[in-house]
């Protein structure tokens, strides 16, 4: 793996680290506290081309690949984990719907993706049924000639009530994987629509809310990639969109262990900073080996996909140690912090709200380990 960035790589993530820390960073903690999804900066990522960074530029992407887009989504989430998240998702439900789309599918939502008229994308597949296992959901998709009449309730869809488009997938056919189909509904299709906002412990500015279909009828040409071979796109995305995760965790660890590092030179006890203590040091070497590690393995699992080669065990890999290791390090950041760790004047306390998420969503960790084991023993 050549560890070199290229010019574009660095370009992207230069400019993503600009912009998160002169417009994300110094208002996230208000964003948090009102629970606000700040609709305006999401649509300036979008400006700034970071919708579609891994997307043809003949759709309006920046076409520079999934390393790229990893560098983007940890620049953003050092200066707010819930916009990494909204521009995480949205760039999975863009380079879906350009690798499974028709042509009319990729030019009809692609271009109004990467642009920002569509201010996000959502990945509607999970149920309050049907989480680890999308192959029980219950939604449905009934042909009536040339049309689907969908039915059935989503849970847990980030930008949920804001996405211009969603990916949602419904049952066409027998029990489980096989009889599951993706479709493309615009939001404001009859017989869709977002139900409350989640009440979230973290990431309090993106937006994560059930949405509900009653006889929300669409037509044959919003289905996309084959007839119940649905359940197979969704596992494709999520391979990619794990990366996003994993990129998006290592962003909240690298925000936690910088607040960290500058606090235990700046805190005074006995006389001197506490960053002269071993006991402060070793938290700060551990959360440092940390994040090099999961450094490694996210650049690793994106070099893959970009190179197409097989990634799924490694975007696995990458998403359960990026986050366990982010965890650690922002519970270290709150220990180097003490009291002022536990308090919300101090960002710390956000990024061990934050980091939380990213265990359970896009997969949570025990089944990243059945994907990691699988490969292992079923080759
Ligand atoms: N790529 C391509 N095909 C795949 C695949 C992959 N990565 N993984 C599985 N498949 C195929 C299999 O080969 C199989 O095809 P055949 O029948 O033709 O052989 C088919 O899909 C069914 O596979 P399995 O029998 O392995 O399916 P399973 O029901 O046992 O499930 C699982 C496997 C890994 C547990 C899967 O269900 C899974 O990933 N669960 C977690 C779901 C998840 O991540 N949800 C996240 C919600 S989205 C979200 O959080 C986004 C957000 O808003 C933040």
């Amino acid at each position: 793996m050549d560890l070199r960035f290229s010019e574009e790589e660095t370009l992207i993530r230069d400019m993503a680290r600009e912009f998160a820390r002169n417009e994300l960073k110094p208002n996230a903690g208000t964003w948090d506290e009102e629970s606000r999804f700040p609709e305006d900066k999401i649509r300036s990522m979008a400006e700034l081309g970071l919708m579609g960074v891994n997307v043809p530029e003949s759709l309006g992407g920046a076409e520079a690949g999934p390393v790229a887009l990893s560098l983007a989504v940890t620049e953003i989430a050092k200066g707010c984990a819930s916009c990494a998240v909204t521009l995480s998702v949205t760039n999975m439900v863009c380079e879906v719907i350009t690798a499974f789309g028709t042509e009319a599918q990729k030019l009809r939502y692609c271009p109004k993706i990467t642009s920002g008229e569509y201010v996000a994308g959502a990945f509607s597949l999970s149920e309050a049924g049907a989480g680890s296992d999308p192959g029980g959901m219950k939604t449905t998709a009934v042909r009536k000639g040339d049309r689907f009449i969908l039915n059935g309730e989503k849970m847990w869809i980030t930008s949920g009530a804001y996405a211009g488009v969603h990916v949602v997938w419904a049952r066409t056919g027998g029990k489980g994987a096989k009889g599951i189909s993706c479709f493309l509904v615009e939001a404001g299709t009859p017989g869709m629509k977002p139900g409350k906002k989640e009440n979230k412990m973290g990431l309090r500015a993106s937006n994560t809310c059930p949405v509900l279909f009653e006889d929300c009828e669409v037509g044959e040409d919003a289905l996309l990639g084959v007839e119940n071979e649905g359940f197979k796109v969704a596992m494709m995305a999520l391979d990619g969109g794990r990366i996003g995760i994993a990129s998006q965790a290592l962003g909240i660890g690298l925000a936690a262990q910088e607040a960290a590092v500058a606090y235990a030179k700046e805190r005074q006890q006995f006389g001197q900073a506490i960053a002269n203590f071993e006991a402060i040091q070793w938290m700060l070497a551990d959360s440092e080996t940390d994040l090099s590690a999961a450094r490694q393995l996210t650049y690793r699992a994106a070099w893959l996909k970009g190179r197409h080669r097989p990634f799924s065990q490694e975007a696995s890999m990458a998403k359960t140690f990026s986050t366990e290791a982010a965890w650690r390090v922002c519970d270290n950041a709150v220990q180097v912090h003490g009291g002022y760790g536990y308090v919300k004047e101090y960002e710390v306390e956000r990024h061990y709200r934050d980091i939380r998420a990213t265990r359970i969503y896009e997969g949570t960790n025990q089944i990243q380990r059945v994907v990691i084991a699988r490969n292992l023993l079923c080759k």
